[in-house]
């Protein structure tokens, strides 16, 4: 907001001004020496690494640094010592770390010898003290400000005898905590309260009750407190000059209170995720009782508010700010909103809402914002809405079922240039409309799923703020870059020049997105020296072909790169060592040939790195792995590679979280270092010529015993695609995104591996797909086997196991494909529990041994018997689980599994910066 920036600026200008004035005072009246030596006493208390009280030092303190005197007395009145030294290189407040240029050490109590002291500002310090308790009895103090100055521990209740203070700023960094707040109803003149970051859980239950009764507080700021309580009735309502009330993040889980409509001067609402619930329409209902006349900003965004927005909307006329993103509002946005004439920023993106945009959007000539994604809109937004929004700058909109179209007319010229623009799962295409063409400020386009049907239009490459590209799932022809001239690369180093070529707009781009269009041809092979900026490249899912030009490996900034399901081939160059960024590395579903260059697997911070279903080959025993590797996704399933399989994926570094080596040639036994890879969630190498016995050391999976989430390693992992892989559950290839750290997998199938099944394998509880099908393998199938209560694929057809189906398989009741045909397994087919649901005789045939329902030959009542004696003697009671949860509540249960929810929604959020106040 316009507001807040005019304060920082006058906050840095502050200290110059002051000074100014001291040197006046100096002039007439000089310092007085008490407080001199006060001042003094206090500098030898705190530690300076930056000398930044190097001003202090003659006689006249009025004229030190950050030092004010009043124009009379000639008393000190002020110590600012706010130190904007005190950060690092990149702008981050250095807080508790050491070594900054912060001040700290001790604060002498020779300050109280200041009598007068009305103004006391050390904020953007590092102290690292609990807050002195002789701080309340500077009895003057109108202002004080320990914000951001690392104070840590309790609040002292002692500054509850600071009667005449006006401002008291002790937002912190999360070292602060105060359990009884009663103090606070003593400071009877405050107007500015803002305790942002301190842990107020404990003070929960009387936090209001303290505030209310002080009648000039006007704003308070209570953000990130840990509240829990925002009581529903307030006997009377006394904090009637309130204007500023923002208590973001908190963990409230009720509505806002019915009070709140006596709060009748309030200019700003702010409550971003602070799991309020309750309906919209009672919010702005009494909204509009209390301050139609002066309600500005309404800030809900991030919580669980459903129903219509009223129609009563529109009597809250002096609104500039409405976000409500990310609830649960339903309904079409009222017509009356036409009349928030003063409306700047209107965000209702993530709700349910559906209806058209109503025609009297046109009116709010000074919107500068338009937060419309992912709602349900329906019928067409026309050049007449957007016709008086000249001041629009971000507008985004998205709609399922593709239910919303944006039709203008052919030539039309838009009144407004924006900066960013967003429109998903609409109808624009087939063609660039001509209108976008007139912007040419944009830094953000994101046109996915609209059915663009064209070549990529001139307009885009001559954007030169662009930072942010995502043209994905159209169908958008021609060629990759079409419209430039690509110097050859002999001619590459004399004449690419910046300056003269189109490309000298280029310099922004951080990421591009054309997935999942029709593109075709080659790459070109100057990309490196093009996109020399993109640290996200995405060409997925196109009909690109040619090799990878070598100038990829120029692409320093490069996080992610994802040329998957194209029809490239020819070699993997080796030239990756400068991408030291690199996290993922997705060229899979192509037609590369030949080995793999060993500088991939050097790469430092490679996580995820996917070459399936290629051609390529070699053995790769012999590469190297980064002894510092951070790589949690390796899938080069669907090539040719052959020989052992390589034991440095043991090695001691590796935190593989999917580990496929599918459908390749990799022969010889399966080394026990696969088993060092505690964190695997799936390991799937079917399809090989694998032999051997099945090592028992596989039981100490841990990641597959017990259910747990898969936790990114670093924030970029959100990527929501970083854990999107492509796995064969149930016969079918799936896509697993958020879900993934629900899925265990352990695949064996399709080799050659001989012996009994280890019992260990039933230490993996959490194992959700066991397929060992297709082996040679005997024996029986292990007793414990019921053990694996959550497994849902179960395939042990194809071998040589004998014996009778373990009872205990009854208490696998998530168990919904079975295969166990073609062994040599005799005896009564179990029927309790799930084996009722398994009719199909075919998951039991050429077991010759085998009897009972489904399968057409009946069990003699002997064997029956014996049967149901071996299961009782088990002691498996399994009849009496009767389980009827779902697998999911089973594991929300286990309190786990929503961190992929998280960020599935806000790492994407967090992504690009959309258009915010200030
Ligand atoms: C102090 O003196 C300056 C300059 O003479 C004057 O502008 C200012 O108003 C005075 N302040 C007070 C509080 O009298
Ligand atoms: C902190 O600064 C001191 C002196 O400047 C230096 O010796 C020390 O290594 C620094 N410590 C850290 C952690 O940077
Ligand atoms: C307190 O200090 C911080 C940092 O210097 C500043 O941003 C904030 O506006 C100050 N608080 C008040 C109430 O002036
Ligand atoms: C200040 O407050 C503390 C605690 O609330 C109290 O014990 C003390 O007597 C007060 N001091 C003065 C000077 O009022
Ligand atoms: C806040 O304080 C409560 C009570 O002392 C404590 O249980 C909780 O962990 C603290 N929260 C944080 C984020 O430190
Ligand atoms: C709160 O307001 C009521 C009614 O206006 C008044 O009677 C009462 O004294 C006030 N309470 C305080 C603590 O100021
Ligand atoms: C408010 O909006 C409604 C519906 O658009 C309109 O009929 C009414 O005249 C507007 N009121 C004012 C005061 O602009």
């Amino acid at each position: 907001m316009e507001g807040k920036f005019f304060s920082l600026i006058f906050l840095c200008l502050f200290p110059a001004i002051s000074t100014l004035e001291a040197n006046d005072v100096e002039a007439n009246k000089g310092c007085i020496e008490i407080e001199r030596k006060a001042l003094i006493k206090f500098k030898e208390g705190l530690t300076d690494p930056s000398n930044f009280l190097s001003s202090w030092t003659g006689d006249n303190c009025c004229s030190w640094k950050g030092i004010s005197c009043s124009n009379e007395t000639g008393h000190v009145v002020k110590i600012e010592l706010q130190n904007y030294e005190c950060f690092n290189d990149a702008g981050n407040y250095y807080g508790s770390n050491q070594n900054a240029s912060c001040l700290g050490g001790q604060i002498s109590t020779s300050l109280l010898d200041l009598k007068y002291l009305d103004h006391l500002d050390l904020s953007l310090n590092s102290f690292q003290i609990p807050i002195p308790e002789f701080l309340g009895s500077l009895g003057m103090l109108s202002y004080l400000n320990l914000s951001l100055a690392a104070f840590t521990g309790m609040i002292p209740q002692h500054l509850g005898n600071l009667s005449n203070l006006r401002y008291l700023d002790l937002s912190s960094d999360s070292s602060l905590q105060s359990n009884d707040l009663y103090w606070l109803s003593s400071l009877t003149s405050l107007e500015y309260l803002n305790m942002e970051s301190v842990n107020l859980s404990l003070a929960s239950t009387h936090w209001l009750q303290v505030l209310n009764p002080i009648p000039s507080l006007s704003e308070v700021h209570l953000v990130s407190c840990e509240l829990q309580n925002l009581p529903q009735s307030l006997h009377t309502v006394n904090f009637t000059s309130l204007s500023v009330l923002e208590l973001t993040g908190n963990r409230f889980k009720s509505p806002i209170p019915r009070w709140f409509s006596n709060l009748s001067t309030l200019v700003q609402l702010d409550l971003t995720m602070s799991e309020i619930t309750g309906d919209v329409s009672a919010v702005i209902g009494d909204l509009t009782t209390c301050c139609k006349n002066s309600l500005e900003e309404l800030i809900l965004a991030g919580n669980q508010i459903s129903g219509h927005i009223p129609h009563s909307l529109g009597l809250l006329k002096k609104l500039k700010f409405l976000d409500l993103l990310l609830n649960f509002i339903s309904g079409p946005i009222p017509e009356t909103v036409g009349n928030l004439t003063n409306l700047e920023s209107l965000d209702l993106s993530y709700n349910q809402m559906n209806g058209s945009l109503p025609e009297s959007i046109k009116m709010l000539t000074k919107l500068a914002s338009l937060g419309l994604l992912q709602n349900s809109w329906q019928g067409i937004l026309s050049e007449n809405q957007l016709q008086s929004l000249g001041k629009l700058e971000y507008f985004t909109i998205s709609s399922s079922n593709k239910s919303f179209t944006i039709n203008v007319s052919y030539n039309w010229v838009p009144p407004f240039s924006l900066k960013d623009i967003e429109i998903n799962d609409c109808l624009l295409g087939p063609k660039f409309p001509a209108w976008l063409k007139t912007q040419k400020q944009l830094s953000t386009v994101i046109l996915t799923n609209v059915g663009i049907s064209e070549a990529i239009s001139d307009w885009l490459w001559g954007l030169s703020q662009l930072r942010w590209c995502d043209l994905s799932n159209n169908q958008i022809t021609g060629s990759f870059l079409p419209s430039l001239e690509y110097p050859s690369p002999a001619l590459q180093k004399s004449t690419f020049n910046r300056s003269n070529s189109s490309f000298t707009s280029w310099h922004k781009l951080y990421n591009l997105n054309l997935a999942g269009n029709l593109l075709s041809g080659p790459i070109p092979a100057n990309i490196g020296q093009v996109l020399a900026s993109v640290s996200m490249l995405n060409l997925s899912g196109n009909f690109l072909d040619g090799r990878i030009p070598s100038s990829i490996g120029r692409m320093r900034n490069l996080i992610s790169l994802d040329l998957s399901n194209n029809q490239l081939s020819g070699r993997i160059l080796d030239n990756w060592r400068h991408l030291k960024k690199l996290l993922v590395l997705d060229l899979s579903a192509n037609h590369l040939s030949g080995t793999v260059p060993g500088s991939i697997f050097l790469l430092p911070e490679l996580q995820k790195l996917k070459l399936n279903d290629n051609h390529l080959s070699g053995d790769l025993s012999n590469y190297q792995i980064n002894n510092a590797s951070i790589l949690q996704f390796l899938d080069l399933g669907g090539n040719r590679f052959a020989g052992k399989i390589p034991k440095w994926l043991g090695g001691s570094p590796l935190a593989l979280f999917e580990l496929r080596l599918r459908a390749n040639r990799f022969s010889g036994s399966i080394p026990e270092e696969v088993c060092n890879l505690i964190y695997l969630h799936i390991l799937d190498i079917a399809a090989n010529y694998l032999s051997g016995s099945i090592p028992a050391c596989l039981g100490q999976l841990v990641h597959m015993q017990i259910v747990l989430p898969f936790v990114p390693i670093s924030p970029i992992s959100a990527f929501k695609d970083i854990a999107e892989m492509d796995l064969v559950v149930k016969g079918r290839q799936m896509r697993y995104g958020k879900t993934l750290e629900l899925v265990n997998i352990l695949d064996l199938s399709s080799n050659n591996l001989s012996g009994e099944i280890p019992k260990e394998i039933t230490r993996l509880l959490a194992l959700g797909t066991l397929n060992l099908s297709r082996n040679q393998l005997t024996g029986n199938i292990p007793e414990e086997i019921g053990n694996l209560r959550l497994l849902e694929t179960l395939d042990l057809s194809h071998n040589h196991l004998s014996g009778p189906i373990p009872r205990s398989m009854t208490a696998m009741t998530f168990l919904n494909y079975m295969n166990l045909s073609y062994n040599n397994l005799s005896g009564q087919i179990p029927s309790t529990n799930q084996f009722q649901t398994f009719n199909d005789p075919s998951i039991y045939e050429g077991n010759v041994g085998l009897c009972g329902i489904p399968l057409p030959s009946k069990c003699d009542a002997v064997s029956a018997g014996d049967a149901e004696d071996e299961g009782r003697m088990k002691g498996h009671s399994v009849e009496e689980d009767g389980e009827d949860s779902t697998k999911l509540e089973f594991y929300i249960s286990m309190g786990l599994g929503f961190i992929f929810g998280f960020w599935g929604v806000f790492g994407s959020l967090y992504v690009y910066k959309p258009w915010r106040r200030g």
